[in-house]
């Protein structure tokens, strides 16, 4: 069984190379993203292992099913990048990693909350030139802060104990209510109530067709002023332009984003030394109180290793003909 990779980096290859001693897979990895370009490239695999920002649609899925992959396997969470209809159709199973380290993203979106209020980033830098001034730096108390919390899953659940942790009032919207953290006190309400209400927002929901632009002009004239507001979901979850005028004017106070609407141009790659094309990003960049991180809310050692560990899982129970062992991961 061979599976070849796209978009690897050096720690995916490190962390797989790991895992594959329990499995002994035929590994095979390409750091370019996956696309119609890329599928020549495929000599003799089963199956693929893809990343968020590899598309597979219905061409590049048809490409694949010509070079016989019978498998796709998702190395993320998400699956908003792959056509289940058409791999459906052409009969290519596709699984994902339903749950690695959930606390992963929530810490990483208590990192963006921590930083944008107390701004430790310039703090950093401030004290390294020997300027000692708080001038600017001022934050406020996250306890007692009202925190509202959209999409109750794992993550969303792993971020609302941490803020309850906080001392914070968390509110909740989800399609279902996660009794164990309404035990634990935390408020579910409608979205537009929680929206009304909240003093932080964080968005812990999947990107489809309800989700897309969830904040908009509109649901962000709801929200209190001086909101802030974090994603560490999907980049579409946002309106980007609605944002940038709420920053201009004042109304959003805060924005801390780990995922972008256009990020798959951008996010992954060195870029330093290249002109940015993209003017939406470079404009939310040069606000002060806006923090952009490269889709690393999943990056730790251990959500690595369980994400390999669970990949190559998933291949095996589908290579032996085991679909009902992976029912969770399964997606097509
Ligand atoms: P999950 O499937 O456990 O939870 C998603 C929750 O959202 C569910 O409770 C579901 O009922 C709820 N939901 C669905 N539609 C909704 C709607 N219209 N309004 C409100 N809630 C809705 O997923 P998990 O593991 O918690 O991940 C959430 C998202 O986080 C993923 O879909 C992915 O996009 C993103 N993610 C980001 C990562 C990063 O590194 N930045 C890493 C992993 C996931």
């Amino acid at each position: 069984m061979k599976i070849t990779f796209f978009s690897a980096k050096k720690y995916d290859i490190d962390s797989f190379t790991k895992a594959n001693l329990q499995y002994n897979f035929e590994l095979e990895f390409f750091e370019t993203h996956l696309g119609p370009h890329s599928i020549e490239m495929l000599q003799n695999a089963d199956a693929i292992c893809v990343f968020v920002n590899d598309k597979l649609n219905r061409q590049v899925l048809e490409g694949l099913s010509k070079k016989n992959i019978k498998y796709v396997a998702l190395r993320c969470a998400g699956f908003n990048n792959v056509d289940l209809d058409a791999a459906r159709e052409l009969g290519i199973n596709v699984c994902r990693v339903p749950a690695y380290s959930p606390e992963a993203v929530a810490e990483h979106a208590l990192a963006l909350i921590m930083t944008l209020n107390r701004k430790t980033h310039k703090a950093y830098n401030r004290v390294r030139e020997q300027n000692f001034s708080l001038q600017g730096l001022m934050g406020f108390n996250l306890n007692e802060k009202t925190v509202g919390v959209i999409g109750t899953g794992k993550i969303g659940a792993a971020f609302c104990r941490i803020m309850l942790g906080m001392g914070c009032k968390v509110l909740a919207f989800d399609l279902m209510v996660n009794k164990e953290l309404e035990a634990a006190g935390v408020e579910y309400l409608p979205l537009i109530e929680l929206l009304q209400q909240s003093h932080i927002i964080s968005l812990h929901c999947p990107l489809n067709e309800q989700t897309t632009q969830l904040i908009n002009h509109q649901t962000l004239s709801l929200t209190q002023p001086k909101v802030m507001i974090i994603n560490t979901g999907r980049g579409k979850l946002i309106d980007t332009k609605a944002v940038i005028e709420a920053l201009k004017n004042g109304h959003v106070g805060y924005l801390g984003i780990d995922v972008y609407e256009q990020e798959e141009k951008l996010f992954f790659k060195d870029l330093s030394t290249e002109i940015i094309q993209d003017d939406t990003l470079q404009r939310l960049m040069s606000f002060p109180n806006v923090l952009v991180t490269a889709h690393q809310a999943f990056f730790t050692e251990e959500a690595l290793n369980e994400i390999a560990d669970i990949t190559l899982q998933n291949v095996q129970a589908l290579s032996q003909q085991k679909p009902q062992a992976v029912a969770k991961a399964l997606l097509a």
